[in-house]
């Protein structure tokens, strides 16, 4: 296959590209290296990189010629750095969705995926079961409205001219090569460096944290899925940022201490008292879902090694 990877430079994308190249697909990757190339050297150089932006229809066009399927992963994200630049980040979300759809089209692409976020679940968070595709969203953030916006956009498309696409509802991915704008890698920094582990508001909100070799696997088992699908990607446990720090600080035999501190006003928003998704949709279209234990994903991003997701996992 022919794929194109937007935003493929990046801590998601890089590792697709990996398993992609890995699997002998024909790989293009479209990024404008906003937070600079996370692509191994040896994949580097056996991929063709086009440095551009997804705002930008020719950058677009020319990267989608001979592709057959695209996975759409360029953005502007991070807490801080939406709550900054709200404005660009809504631009790259609308206006690079739109020139992959249009080009799509035009370059007549079987298959589209986009990533898209548990962020627009927002506070819908606090029903007592996990979250399924049918909980109603309540995108609270320019980054969830646009996530949001493009779910309806990529659907209302697929109606009118039936290209194959999925929207990928990540839940917290972590693993190697991630950086710091994420909670994982920052209190990984502070434990290695035994400075104090900052927590926002009393450690008690929880996340659902799912492992990259999990997700790139998820990823691979869509390929063939037809029609339009909105998919939770999800690891179906659920923590609290209080339990996470704790293990880290014990994986890292850190000297760290946990420091409690109010968020800062601009990550309002953000702060969401519960997250835990259902992977249950994902497992009826593929029979797979993710399984790898934070505790196990933690210990496999602070020593990286070969490991493959799919080992000892069902299968379809
Ligand atoms: N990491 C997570 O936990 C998570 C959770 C939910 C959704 N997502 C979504 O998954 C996708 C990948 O996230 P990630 O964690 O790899 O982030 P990342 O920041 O590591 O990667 C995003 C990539 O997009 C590129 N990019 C940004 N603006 C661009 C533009 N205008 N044109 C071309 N390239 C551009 C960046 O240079 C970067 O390489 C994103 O769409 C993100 O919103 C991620």
């Amino acid at each position: 296959m022919n794929v194109l990877v937007t935003g493929g430079a990046g801590f998601i994308g890089s590792h697709l590209v990996e398993r992609l190249v890995r699997e002998n697909h024909k790989v293009t990757v479209l990024d404008n290296l906003l937070r600079g190339n996370k692509i191994p050297n040896h994949i580097f150089s056996q991929i063709t990189f086009i440095e551009g932006d997804v705002r930008n229809y020719h950058d677009v066009s020319r990267s989608m010629l001979g592709i057959d399927i695209v996975y759409h992963f360029a953005a502007v994200l991070g807490v801080d750095v939406v709550a900054d630049f709200p404005v660009e980040t809504m631009d790259v979300e609308v206006i690079g969705t739109r020139n992959i759809i249009n080009a799509a089209h035009e370059f007549g692409i079987t298959q589209l995926f986009y990533a898209s976020t548990s962020g627009i679940y927002s506070h819908s968070a606090i029903v007592k079961t996990a979250l399924n595709e049918e909980v109603l969203v309540d995108p609270r953030t320019s980054y969830a409205m646009a996530k949001r916006y493009n779910e309806i956009y990529l659907a209302s498309h697929f109606e009118e001219k039936g290209i194959n696409t999925i929207a990928l509802r990540f839940f917290n991915v972590y693993g190697e090569r991630q950086d710091n704008r994420m909670v994982i890698p920052r209190f990984i920094e502070q434990a290695e460096t035994n400075a104090a582990i900052t927590v926002f508001g009393n450690g008690l909100q929880t996340r659902d944290f799912t492992y990259i070799d999990d997700v790139i696997e998820a990823c691979f088992r869509l390929q063939n899925t037809t029609g339009f699908h909105i998919v939770n990607i999800a690891n179906e446990q659920e923590w609290t940022i209080k339990d996470l720090a704790e293990c880290i600080i014990e994986l890292t035999e850190s000297k760290s201490n946990i420091c409690y501190v109010d968020a800062p006003k601009k990550r309002y928003d953000y702060e969401v008292e519960r997250r835990i998704g259902s992977a249950e949709k994902l497992y009826a279209l593929t029979g797979f879902k993710p399984t790898t234990p934070l505790k196990k994903g933690l210990e496999l991003t602070l020593t990286p090694q070969e490991y493959t997701a799919a080992n000892g996992h069902n299968s379809i």
